[in-house]
C-alpha cells in the first residue's frame, strides 16, 4: 500500500504538482515540503497532522530522523511510562508480544491513512513523528507537551538507512548503489531530511526550551544507557523510586528493550507492521556504533565529515 497504492487528497495532489521534486530511496519520487523531503504517502500524513491534530498539554512526542534508533527509544519509553500497568519482568509484557512501532506509532502514518483517527485516551499520550520541527502542527508548537528527540552520527545514520531502504524495495525496483544514495544523502535529499536541518532545528529549539524539550543521542544511549533512562523517566515526570532502583528496574528496561532479546522475539523474527506492512526484522540490523567504518571510502568520510561540521558550526553540537 505504501509502495505501490498510496491514497492521496486532492489537496494533496495538487500541492505536490507544485512542490520541487528529486529521487527518492525507496519509491522514484520525492517532495520537499516546508523545507524536508517526503513521499507521497508521508506528505499526506503530514498535512492531514497540521491540519487535525489537536495537542494536549500531557502529550509526549518522541523524534528522530529515520534509522537513528527510533524503535529502541519508543521500546524505552513504553516501559517506562507504562510500568505500573506492564510490570517491567512480566512474562507477557506487550513488547514481548509486539514491534514498538505497533505500540508507538507514528502519528504521521496513522493520519495518512485516517484524517480524523482516535487515540487513546490516556494520560499521558505517547506519539512519535519524524516530522521537522518547523513542520509540526500549531497546536504542538503552542502547547506544553514535552518532546525527546534522539539524533544519531550521521555516517552510521546513512549506512543504516542505506541498507534499510534496499531491503524495501521491490524486486522489480532493483538495487540501489550505495554511491548513489551517499550522493542524495549528502544533498540532504532524505526522507524528513536533510539530516542536518531536521537536527538542527530540534536542537536550538531545545536549547530554548531545555524544560519540554529533552535531547539525547544514539551513541550516549549505548555508551551510559543507565544514566539516559534515568533521565529519561525524570524528564517524563516519573522518576524511578528507591525501591524500584534497589528492585533493578533500569537494568530490567535495558534487557527488555536490548537489541538482543527484541530482535530474537517471533514477532520482531517473523511479523510484519500493520500500518505499512513492512518486515519487523528489517528494524534491527547490527545495532552498533561505528559501523560506518566497513562501508564508507576515506573520500566519503572525509565528505560527509565536512558537511557535519559546516552544518553544525557554532551550534554547539558536535559528533
Ligand atoms: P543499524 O542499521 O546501524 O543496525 P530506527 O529504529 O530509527 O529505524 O533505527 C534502526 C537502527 O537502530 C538500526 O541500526 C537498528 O539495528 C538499530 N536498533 C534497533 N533496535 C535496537 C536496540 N534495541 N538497541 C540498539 N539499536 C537498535
Amino acid at each position: 500500500k505504501y509502495l505501490q497504492d498510496p491514497q492521496v487528497s486532492k489537496e494533496c495532489k495538487d500541492l505536490m504538482s507544485t512542490l520541487p521534486n528529486d529521487r527518492g530511496w525507496v519509491l522514484p519520487v520525492m517532495y520537499n515540503y516546508q523545507g524536508f523531503w517526503h513521499n507521497t504517502w508521508h506528505l499526506q500524513g503530514v498535512l492531514s497532522f497540521q491540519k487535525h491534530f489537536q495537542a494536549q498539554d500531557t502529550d509526549i512526542f518522541l523524534v528522530t530522523a529515520p534509522k537513528s534508533g527510533t524503535s529502541w527509544l519508543k521500546a524505552i519509553s513504553f516501559a517506562i511510562l507504562n510500568r505500573t500497568s506492564y510490570p517491567i519482568s512480566s512474562g507477557d509484557h506487550p513488547l514481548l508480544k509486539s514491534n514498538s512501532h505497533e505500540l508507538v506509532p507514528f502519528v504521521e502514518h496513522t493520519y495518512a491513512d485516517d484524517p480524523t483517527p482516535n487515540f487513546a485516551s490516556t494520560h499521558p499520550r505517547l506519539f512519535s513523528t519524524h516530522v521537522s520541527y518547523v513542520s509540526l502542527p500549531e497546536s504542538v508548537h503552542n502547547s506544553k507537551c514535552k518532546i525527546v528527540y534522539m539524533c544519531r552520527n550521521p555516517k552510521d545514520l546513512f549506512v543504516s538507512a542505506f541498507h534499510f531502504t534496499n531491503k524495501l524495495r521491490l524486486e522489480h525496483m532493483g538495487v540501489n548503489t550505495i554511491e548513489e544514495m551517499f550522493d542524495l544523502f549528502c544533498k540532504g535529499v532524505f526522507l524528513y531530511g536533510p539530516y542536518w536541518d531536521q537536527v538542527l532545528g530540534y536542537w536550538n529549539e531545545s536549547l530554548q526550551r531545555p524544560k519540554d524539550m529533552l535531547f539525547l543521542k544514539y551513541e550516549e544511549m549505548k555508551e551510559q544507557p543507565g544514566t539516559e533512562v534515568r533521565k529519561l523517566a525524570e524528564f517524563y515526570g516519573c522518576p524511578f523510586t528507591p525501591e524500584e532502583k534497589e528492585d533493578g528496574i533500569v537494568d530490567a528496561i535495558l534487557r527488555l528493550c536490548s537489541f538482543e532479546t527484541l530482535s530474537n522475539l517471533d514477532t520482531n523474527k517473523s511479523g510484519t507492521l500493520t500500518m505499512t506492512g513492512m518486515s519487523n526484522q528489517a528494524y534491527f540490523r547490527r545495532g552498533e556504533i561505528g559501523d560506518w567504518k566497513n562501508h564508507l571510502t576515506v573520500e566519503m568520510v572525509e565528505q560527509l565529515d565536512k558537511i557535519t561540521e559546516d552544518k553544525f558550526h557554532g551550534s554547539g553540537l558536535k559528533f
